[in-house]
């Protein structure tokens, strides 16, 4: 089976905590609350395809040949800030991942992506990587995370998401289209700030109350 290049996950605890979160009057804590919530719920979808094997177990009846994970190491990289707010949920299900970061700001004027932090697990080249930013708006931050993380080696790349808008999921397709998009949900248009309409605003100021 090929993974599809963009996965919206319509499961209906993610769409009804998400429809939560876009509501202005949301309070930063239950926002917060409610993203860690839903990163686990899209990690489970991200990590379906894990390589298994199978190991013998006893059960109190009999052995038989369980299925477990082949254990891949796996690294999950945020791009700073607001990736960060999906690392716990994460980190939950799979507790024994390296984690990086990518420190990149969208420079207001041209909305290019601007480095100005990096710091990579090592022997990437090894390990199936989750990237994770809660907005893939023009995609050019997370187009530039993602050329930085295939520099370190690494090829079996995922991109987890909270909202996409249409824009930078054809952006990801035309620069990787190997490395496949998770999401809760594809909003409609960017707006002259390149904010997703009608998306949640900002979400690093909203995880944050930095507004
Ligand atoms: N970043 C955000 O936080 N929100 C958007 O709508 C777009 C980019």
């Amino acid at each position: 089976m090929t993974t599809p290049h963009l996965t919206v996950v319509r499961h209906p605890l993610v769409q009804h905590k998400l429809s939560i979160m876009r509501d202005r009057e949301t309070s930063t804590a239950v926002f917060r609350q409610l993203l860690r919530e839903i990163s686990l719920l899209l990690a489970y979808e991200i990590t379906r395809e894990l390589p298994m094997t199978t190991q013998t177990v006893e059960t109190p009846l009999q052995a038989m040949e369980a299925p477990v994970l082949e254990g891949k190491k796996l690294a999950l990289v945020s791009i700073l800030r607001a990736g960060n707010g999906l690392l716990d949920g994460i980190l939950e299900l799979i507790p024994s991942a390296r984690v990086g970061f990518v420190g990149l700001y969208r420079d207001p004027e041209t909305l290019q992506p601007v480095q100005y932090y990096s710091k990579l697990p090592k022997g990437m080249n090894e390990r199936m990587t989750i990237v994770v930013d809660p907005m893939l708006a023009t995609g050019n931050s997370s187009v530039a995370a993602i050329d930085l993380i295939k520099q370190s080696g690494a090829k079996d790349i995922r991109f987890l998401c909270l909202l996409a808008a249409p824009e930078g999921v054809e952006r990801m397709r035309e620069a990787h289209p190997d490395v496949p998009v998770v999401t809760a949900a594809l909003d409609e248009r960017l707006d002259d700030h390149g904010y997703i309409v009608p998306g949640l605003g900002d979400a690093g100021d909203r995880m944050f109350g930095t507004k």
